[in-house]
């Protein structure tokens, strides 16, 4: 069976140490880190370019770093996460004028592409180029904030999602995103996702155990 990804979003890490927490929070066990990136313009909310990420991997973070771009537009700024040391790169189809070619890009700079779905946002969108894509990431709250409710609809299209993806064969990872804590997770992997990104449960809890919060994470799994 494919090991199931906890991947934390360091939004919710402390900003003054961002280096320090993703070794600790790797250290923990995280598989993959999620990187949220808001323009005040997509989202009302402003947080990092690629001049952190390459501090970052300069600093020495060596796992896979998902980029959640939640920006518009979208084109300019995948070349420079890329080049920042971006694997995965996300966006949302409403911030790209040519969905098709924001793909084509983010896959020609050797990253995986994949398209970010709001909670109102149908899955009828993927039609015409889900083999094109490598992630769905599932928003279960609307973005721009972390912190925010687990949107319950979203198992219903976690679930759909997962036999779109098992009908036509496609080998695409299905990570949810938003309000995702100990309680709910064990649904979302139930449901069909493939991986959780959490930033509050992992960071802003009391005493900063990280590597317990991620291990009864899987334990739920
Ligand atoms: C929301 C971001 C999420 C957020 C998750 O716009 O895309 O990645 O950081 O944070 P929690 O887990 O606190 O909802
Ligand atoms: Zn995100």
């Amino acid at each position: 069976m494919k090991k199931f990804l906890i991947i934390p979003s360091i939004l919710s890490a402390n900003f003054a140490r961002l280096g320090e927490d993703i070794v600790r929070v790797i250290s923990a066990g995280a598989d993959v880190i999620h990187f949220d990136v808001m323009d005040n313009h997509y989202v009302p909310n402003l947080t990092m370019g690629p001049m952190v990420l390459n501090a970052l991997r300069e600093y020495g973070i060596t796992i896979p770093v998902d980029v959640h771009l939640m920006v518009k537009p979208v084109d300019k700024l995948i070349a420079d996460f890329a080049a920042a040391g971006a694997n995965y790169i996300t966006f949302h189809p409403e911030a790209s004028e040519h969905i098709e070619r924001s793909l084509q890009m983010i896959k020609e700079l050797n990253c995986q592409a994949g398209l970010a779905m709001n909670p109102a946002t149908s899955l009828y969108c993927l039609e015409y180029i889900i083999d094109k894509v490598d992630i769905i990431l599932l928003m279960s709250v609307n973005p721009g904030f972390g912190g925010q409710s687990f949107l319950p609809m979203t198992l219903k299209k976690i679930q759909q999602a997962r036999k779109i993806i098992d009908q036509n064969n496609l080998n695409i990872r299905l990570e949810v995103d938003g309000g995702v804590t100990l309680e709910n997770i064990g649904s979302i992997a139930h449901a069909g996702a493939d991986a959780a990104v959490a930033g509050s449960a992992i960071f802003c809890q009391n005493k900063q155990n990280y590597a317990a919060v991620i291990s009864a994470m899987r334990n739920e799994i």
